[in-house]
């Protein structure tokens, strides 16, 4: 956009003082600040090739997605982000139902694929999906054989009394992982039983981690026999040939759909839709891949390694995003989960 020419001079100054009354947009200052929620790395090569290929400079800082967005719910006044990308949907819907984020419909929604533009649907507009995965569980055969405890193929051989102190999985609060699992046994149990699944299990839990995929590095390491994680980030240690396999829960299973969402009052807004646009195309979908990141992309134009198969063929319930993104429903839900489970006796 530019206004540039003498003859919009007066009608652009009268423009800019009714804004002034009206509130006046924020100004344009410095790089796009960017909140990134996936992998650090997948986060900097997008970062890379970004300013690589437009000039523009990012500032870019990793988050788990439940501490985004509470970052960006408490600068709402004064917004210091411009762009959020990755993370679950929850939260990214949650902001967008509390009015925090802006609408925008990006040329390339149309060339997502359905999952992805129902997440913008469902949002008016505020969100979008960019990337697609299913949690599951990751555990360290050695360190299972030692514990005694049998081969993990469902969510109920979690709660085995041989995994006592064995088991990782993040903080719902802090993390989108971890909300997505407590919304999938919710789903899949039904409230009261979930959460009672959940008080189990936290017999068995060793540490609530900041971050969703932590348990991955934990189970890899021996320092956790299993966790519950996005089974996209077991296979990124899986492929490394780290001691670790990873299962679908016999039960069925919850998914993600990773999101973007633009900050309202933006102070890049111009820049920040750029580069949303950009995320949203082919060749910012394919990093993801080149980087051993597998999550399935949003755009339909992007093709799956075939390592990525046995992810999407995972027995996946009907994840309710409308329902357990909205504000009143994740915020009961994790008051209910501080309540009754992190700080239920051990
Ligand atoms: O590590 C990648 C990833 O699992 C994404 O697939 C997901 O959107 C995000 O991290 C969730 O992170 P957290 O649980 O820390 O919010």
């Amino acid at each position: 956009m530019r206004w540039i020419r003498n003859g919009v001079r007066l009608g652009l100054a009268a423009a800019c003082l009714g804004m002034l009354a009206a509130g006046a947009p924020a100004v344009a200052q410095g790089p796009i600040s960017f909140i990134c929620s996936a992998q650090e790395d997948y986060c900097q090569a997008l970062v890379n090739a970004y300013e690589k290929s437009s000039g523009a400079k990012v500032a870019m800082v990793r988050k788990s997605t439940g501490e985004a967005f509470a970052q960006i719910k408490a600068e709402a006044a004064s917004p210091k982000t411009d762009l959020w990308w990755g993370g679950t949907g929850d939260p990214h819907l949650q902001a967008a139902l509390e009015g925090i984020t802006e609408p925008y419909k990006s040329p390339e929604l149309p060339k997502l694929h359905d999952w992805a533009q129902k997440q913008a649907e469902r949002s008016q507009f505020r969100t979008v999906g960019v990337y697609a995965g299913a949690l599951g569980i990751v555990y360290n055969p050695d360190q299972l054989k030692k514990t005694g405890a049998k081969e993990i193929k469902c969510w109920a051989d979690l709660l085995d009394p041989k995994l006592k102190d064995e088991v990782q999985v993040a903080d719902p609060n802090s993390s989108g992982t971890a909300y997505t699992m407590l919304a999938t046994l919710v789903q899949i149990m039904g409230e009261d039983k979930g959460f009672d699944y959940m008080k189990a299990l936290h017999k068995n839990i060793s540490q609530y981690t900041k971050s969703g995929g932590a348990p991955v590095k934990a189970a890899a390491l021996g320092e956790a026999t299993a966790g519950i994680v996005f089974m996209s980030d077991a296979l990124i240690m899986i492929l490394q040939k780290a001691p670790v396999k990873s299962v679908a829960p016999c039960e069925g299973t919850g998914f993600e759909v990773g999101s973007m969402s633009l900050v309202k009052g933006a102070r890049n807004m111009e820049a920040a839709k750029k580069f949303y646009d950009w995320l949203l195309a082919p060749q910012a979908q394919a990093i993801g891949i080149q980087v051993k990141s597998y999550q399935v992309p949003a755009n339909k134009a992007v093709s799956l390694p075939a390592e990525i198969a046995p992810l999407v063929d995972a027995k996946m319930i009907d994840y309710d995003f409308a329902k357990y993104g909205a504000p009143a429903e994740r915020t009961r839900l994790l008051a209910r989960w501080d309540r009754e489970v992190k700080s239920a006796p051990k």
